[in-house]
């Protein structure tokens, strides 16, 4: 999809799931344009850096070794710290080149997510990524009230031509439920306010079986932590809470993460859910994003839309909300200066 703004947007992005790395190993990964190396070092934490080595370009992330917390090169044997810096040269000791350094990308771990912060210009995070069991404060249940989210709650959908910006614009359409989710009622934006850097609102889904209007049979709260997705809870007869990030792998295409907590059957202590619940899950509610996907495809991205009068506000505030995760230029914009 072609869009006016940059694909190199400034916040929180999620790059997989903790399990998918392990102790002791390297990985690389693909983002924000960037070549880059994920390792969890002895200690147990998880490092993710530029992936090319500074000494002759090699990739660390495609036989890498990890030394304690250090990331050894598969080439000649350099080894970098978590900060970026050169720590080792094996063949002059005592003379590590301290003036080298690989580009770090803070990292955060989450019940099971793995989040990097990405500005264009490296600079630091600028925010807090809120916790999914930390907000919704009026929803007691822990962490520990929850089947795991990985694997068996989460997907992952690789390389699709849409922006994190129009994955968010969602968060203003509530009419599209009807058609693209084939719901049943059409669910209304209850309420919705900028809050700095997320975006929060909630939308309920009338009770079909009550005669008064404003009776809803499900709400849904959701925060956007930015533009690389939302935390959000149902609340109806189950109050499950999920996931939904979008990252940008380079200028045309993103990362869709998918990952839902889905509450213990009262009794039942096991880390994954049982099988009907998997089934009926991944049924209802893991194929909500290819529904979506459907749409994001083939779209294409309207600057300056005929929208109705309920949406208009909503969507026209949500979209320069979004203009403050513009760092960077737009990749049009900076080809043809
Ligand atoms: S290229 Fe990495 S140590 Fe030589
Ligand atoms: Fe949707």
């Amino acid at each position: 999809m072609k869009v006016p703004f940059t694909w190199k947007v400034t916040g929180w992005f999620m790059v997989g799931w903790s399990l998918e790395f392990e102790v002791g190993t390297t990985r690389a990964l693909h983002y924000f344009g960037e070549e880059l190396v994920a390792y969890r070092g002895e200690s147990g934490e998880l490092h993710v850096m530029e992936a090319h080595c500074k000494h002759l370009g090699a990739h660390l992330g495609h036989g890498g070794k990890v030394v304690e917390e250090r990331v050894e090169c598969p080439f000649h044997g350099w080894q970098w710290g978590p900060d970026g810096c050169n720590e080792f040269i094996p063949y002059q000791p005592d003379r590590p080149n301290k003036a080298l350094r690989l580009r770090v990308y803070p990292v955060l771990e989450q019940h099971g997510c793995v989040f990097v912060w990405h500005h264009p210009d490296g600079r630091e995070p600028g925010w807090e990524m809120p916790d999914i069991f930390g907000k919704f404060p009026q929803f007691t249940a822990g962490p520990k009230d929850y089947y795991r989210a990985y694997p068996e709650f989460s997907r992952r959908l690789k390389g699709e031509p849409v922006h994190p910006q129009i994955v968010a614009e969602n968060a203003a359409d509530s009419a599209h439920f009807q058609y693209v989710h084939h719901a049943t009622v059409t669910p209304r934006v209850l309420e919705w306010q900028m809050a700095d850097r997320e975006w929060h609102f909630v939308a309920g889904f009338p009770d079909v079986n009550s005669d008064d209007p404003e009776a809803m049979a499900l709400r849904f709260h959701s925060h956007l932590f930015g533009l690389g997705g939302a935390i959000s809870i149902f609340e109806g007869v189950q109050q499950h809470r999920l996931i939904f990030a979008c990252t940008p792998v380079d200028d045309g295409r993103s990362d869709l993460f998918y990952s839902i907590w889905w509450p213990r059957i009262p009794g039942d202590d096991s880390p994954a859910p049982p099988d009907d619940i998997r089934e009926r899950v991944e049924k209802q509610f893991l194929t909500t994003v290819e529904d979506d996907l459907g749409i994001w495809r083939h779209q294409r991205y309207i600057e300056h839309p005929a929208l109705a009068k309920t949406d208009a506000k909503p969507f026209m505030t949500l979209r320069k909300w979004a203009t403050q995760f513009y760092d960077a230029a737009p990749a049009d914009a900076a080809a043809r200066a």
